[in-house]
């Protein structure tokens, strides 16, 4: 185990130190450390395998980000690495996207989004609250998400309009509530989403775990007629549960679980 770990930071190592793209960082907090190279000498080993495990699903149903690794996760979010992996995802996704025979616009073939730290980011919120190091605060935090200004998450926008260009119709599936419909609305068109298929925000009042909730919700858009080619979210809980989506794809996500 010891040495497959070893392995795979070499590996992990060489795929940073041979690509010389640069990408652009999604919130404009400046990253206090300059290379991913040095992300993981200064924050040490514990919060790389932490967040290793967290991306695995080792890790269940934790709280809040460890406290020493309040800094290591925000220069993974600010700095290049996130999009990096995000990019790899998204790289992924598309390919699968193009090999598969489709019906095109006049199928009902759709791929299902999740919005927050998927579609949208409130890298903005979590860089100004600890990162995740510190308890979720729902008053807060839904303060920001009623201002609508979290911004794209570059790679998924980018998923999302091949998409919609191959005729794969976009649906989005959020634990966001019935209540902050118009606020999604204006924020998705004003970062560049438009002409999906749905936008199924939770009812109000409706108290399922998410796993439960979103294959329930995944489960009536088969009975519907769609067939879920694909489906990507930040949160394991997003991609497990049947129906699951013919292909699930995983982003990066280290600030926070939800079960
Ligand atoms: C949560 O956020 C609200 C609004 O910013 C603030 O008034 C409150 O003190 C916060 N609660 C905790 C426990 O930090
Ligand atoms: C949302 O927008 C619609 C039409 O734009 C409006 O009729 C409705 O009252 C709004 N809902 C809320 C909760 O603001
Ligand atoms: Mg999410």
């Amino acid at each position: 185990m010891a040495m497959a770990n070893k392995l795979l930071l070499l590996v992990s190592l060489v795929a940073i130190s041979s690509c010389t793209c640069t990408a652009e960082v999604i919130h404009a907090l400046r990253p206090q450390l300059g290379s991913d190279g040095q992300l993981m000498q200064r924050a040490g080993i514990p919060c790389d395998s932490w967040r290793l495990a967290v991306e695995a699903y080792n890790k269940r149903d934790w709280k809040t980000v460890p406290a020493e690794c309040e800094s290591y996760v925000g220069h993974y979010m600010l700095g290049e690495q996130y999009r990096r992996d995000s990019r790899v995802v998204v790289d992924e996704a598309i390919a699968y996207a193009e090999s598969l025979k489709l019906a095109g616009g006049k199928g009902k073939e759709a791929w299902v989004f999740d919005i927050d730290e998927t579609s949208l980011s409130n890298l903005p919120y979590y860089a100004t609250h600890g990162f995740g190091s510190r308890p979720f605060n729902a008053t807060s935090f839904n303060d920001y998400v009623l201002k609508g200004t979290a911004p794209a998450l570059p790679e998924t926008l980018r998923l999302y309009k091949r998409l919609v260009s191959l005729g794969i119709r976009p649906v989005f599936l959020t634990g966001r509530t019935e209540d902050q419909r118009n606020v999604t609305v204006k924020n998705l068109y004003y970062q560049g989403y438009s002409g999906w298929e749905k936008l199924l925000l939770k009812p109000l009042g409706v108290k399922v775990a998410a796993i439960a909730y979103k294959s329930g919700v995944r489960q009536k858009l088969n009975d519907a007629g769609y067939v879920i080619v694909g489906n990507i979210g930040d949160q394991w809980s997003d991609i497990l549960g049947a129906p699951e989506g013919a292909r699930t794809f995983k982003l990066p996500d280290p600030m926070y679980y939800i079960g």
